[in-house]
């Protein structure tokens, strides 16, 4: 095959880079929907009554009520929804690890997870006033 001459190479490769660039910024909008659309399917909604079940093998450390019942452990009650399935996830990723945790999380499948979630954040809190 024959080769290309240096310079018409390096035009290609300029032609190349400027086409993706276009591409990228008309397809951008489209991306960002398609990203989202794309993303929603994973956050499967949670099932409080599901979640009160599967928080069986939680209750020992975290509490059935979410209040914890060690140390370590932290409450969940009334915890934002997000914030506690992201966590679950986190352990279960390993982008936070924890040597309990990490354990627990690992065989939990993504309608566990939503259904804990939705659990724990379900349980009303009160909070008293905070010390002067
Ligand atoms: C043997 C005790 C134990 C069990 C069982 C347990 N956890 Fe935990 N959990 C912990 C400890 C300890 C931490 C704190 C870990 C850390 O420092 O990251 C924790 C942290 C968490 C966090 C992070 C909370 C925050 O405020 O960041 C969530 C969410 C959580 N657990 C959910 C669960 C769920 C849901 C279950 C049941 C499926 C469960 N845990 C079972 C001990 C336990």
């Amino acid at each position: 095959m024959k080769k290309f001459p240096e310079a018409s190479r390096r035009l290609a490769r300029r032609l190349h880079r400027r086409m993706l660039v276009i591409a990228y910024g008309r397809s951008f909008a489209a991306t960002a929907i398609i990203l989202a659309v794309g993303v929603a399917p994973a956050c499967a909604a949670g099932d409080v009554k599901a979640g009160r079940q599967k928080a069986l093998q939680c209750q020992t450390c975290h509490g059935m009520d979410g209040t914890a019942k060690m140390p370590e452990a932290p409450n969940l009650a009334g915890q934002s929804e997000m914030y506690l399935a992201k966590s679950l996830q986190d352990y279960r990723n390993g982008a936070r690890k924890n040597e309990i945790m990490s354990i627990v999380a690992a065989p939990l499948k993504d309608q566990d997870i939503a259904d804990l979630a939705a659990y724990f954040a379900a349980i009303p809190v009160t909070v008293g006033e905070p010390p002067k």
